[in-house]
């Protein structure tokens, strides 16, 4: 007699069902998700080393989410694999290894450490803004986006400013070759971040900061259960937040202005009301959501609508196209102000692993469209947006025009 997997595994067909490659508009990947959530919901992709899975529907991610179990993050956390350098906490552990790196980075984004950031937030916002704004054309991507993170984790990460645009300068290759599946230089890249990881470790040792004020700190001086974090982790995980904290925002800030350019009803409302900036950009992370390649792997065999994945297997988690399932977020294509479970978007993953960062990401986003919103009537996207490429989903190139207020 047959399980009801061994049936599954003897005629299982491992095929290609989306390209993760294809060249993407602003719109494509979103309509092919669409497509995918309805006719082929758990797909597999022959594209990388073996192939993978990806979960389009949001059942399907929250179910592995929920699964610890049955699900970990220490085989490979993103599609395609690339950590080739090292294990890095958080992400690349799974409990208990994973709580002792996330309790140590959980007291640097509570509320009032947030709230004390926000000046200077505001002050890089405003920095790069007003030479856009006044010149009255630019690129919102490549000149404030990109740029904008590294200010603001330099301020977080109590790093001087040149550093954490050099960071910015290197991630963004290192993630430009992992697209591209450039091995050789991931690799030469990751050591290269490694390096400045050591030697933010090294400042520290030769001038000794607060604990209680610096993350990188706090993290050597961590103990679990009695024994200190072992070195080659912190520096793993120093390496790990020096980049995670840049990505994100620099492909999503984009989008949210190509929204409100061709939506000039939703920005006036917002001029005249910012007090609805948060609950828009809630908004805009469950449409825009950046991440669609954080994968897990499973650690035994599991079947997903109908389909048998195999222990060992990667899956990605499409958020990306999850946040959109229209049986979880009615009319889910569409901007709406009165979603009454919005968060449960996942833009900023759920469980473990959840994002510590939201809250710093929150503040980011926020200002930059309530400086944006109040130095502006107006604004439109005035050339071609050229999109990043799987893992990533958002803008790398957002042209527009800008018409300042009235002083
Ligand atoms: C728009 C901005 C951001 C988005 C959309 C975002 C999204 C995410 C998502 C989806 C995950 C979960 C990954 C998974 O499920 O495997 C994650 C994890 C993480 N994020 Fe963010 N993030 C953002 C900004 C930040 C910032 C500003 C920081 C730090 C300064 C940060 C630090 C981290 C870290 C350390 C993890 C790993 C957590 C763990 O493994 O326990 N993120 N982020």
């Amino acid at each position: 007699m047959t399980t009801p997997h061994q049936d599954l595994g003897r005629d299982r067909d491992l095929t290609h069902d989306f390209d993760p490659r294809a060249p993407e508009t602003f719109t494509s990947a979103h309509a092919l998700y669409r497509e995918m959530r309805s006719s082929c919901p758990v797909a597999h992709s022959t594209t990388y080393d073996g192939g993978f899975w990806a979960l389009f529907r949001y059942d399907d991610v929250k179910r592995v989410l929920d699964g610890r179990d049955l699900f970990t993050t220490s085989v490979q956390n993103t599609v395609p694999r690339f950590a080739f350098t090292g294990r890095r906490p958080p992400l690349h552990l799974d409990p208990p290894e994973h709580t002792a790196y996330r309790r140590v980075i959980n007291r640097f984004f509570t509320r009032d450490r947030i709230a004390a950031l926000e000046p200077r937030v505001r002050e890089y916002a405003v920095q790069l803004l007003r030479p856009l704004v006044e010149a009255g054309e630019g690129d919102v991507s490549v000149a404030y986006a990109q740029k904008f993170p590294a200010h603001v984790f330099a301020a977080f990460f109590n790093l001087p400013t040149d550093l954490a645009e050099l960071i910015k300068e290197i991630s963004a290759a290192y993630v430009a070759a992992i697209q591209i599946v450039d091995t050789d230089n991931v690799v030469r890249l990751s050591r290269r971040l490694y390096e400045i990881a050591q030697a933010v470790i090294d400042e520290r040792r030769a001038r000794p900061m607060d604990p209680g004020q610096d993350l990188t700190s706090a993290l050597m001086a961590a103990e679990y259960e009695g024994e200190p974090l072992p070195p080659d982790m912190v520096l793993g995980c120093v390496r790990q937040l020096l980049v995670t904290g840049m990505v994100a925002p620099s492909v999503f800030i984009g989008n949210m202005f190509v929204h409100l350019g061709g939506d000039p009803g939703l920005a006036g409302l917002l001029r005249a009301d910012p007090s609805r900036i948060p609950a828009a950009v809630e908004e805009f992370l469950r449409l825009y959501g950046p991440y669609r390649g954080m994968a897990r792997t499973a650690r035994r065999d599991v079947v997903f609508g109908g389909r048998l994945i195999k222990a060992g297997e990667p899956i990605a988690l499409v958020y990306t196209s999850a946040n959109r399932d229209e049986s979880v977020f009615p009319d889910g294509e569409t901007f709406r102000f009165d979603r009454p479970n919005l968060a449960r978007h996942l833009a900023f993953g759920a469980g473990v692993h959840t994002c510590p960062g939201a809250p710093l990401a929150r503040l980011m986003l926020v200002t930059t469209l309530e400086e944006a919103l109040a130095r502006t009537s107006a604004f439109e996207v005035s050339g071609e947006i050229k999109m990043a490429s799987w893992a990533e989903w958002g803008t790398n190139s957002v042209p527009m025009r800008f018409t300042a207020a009235p002083r």
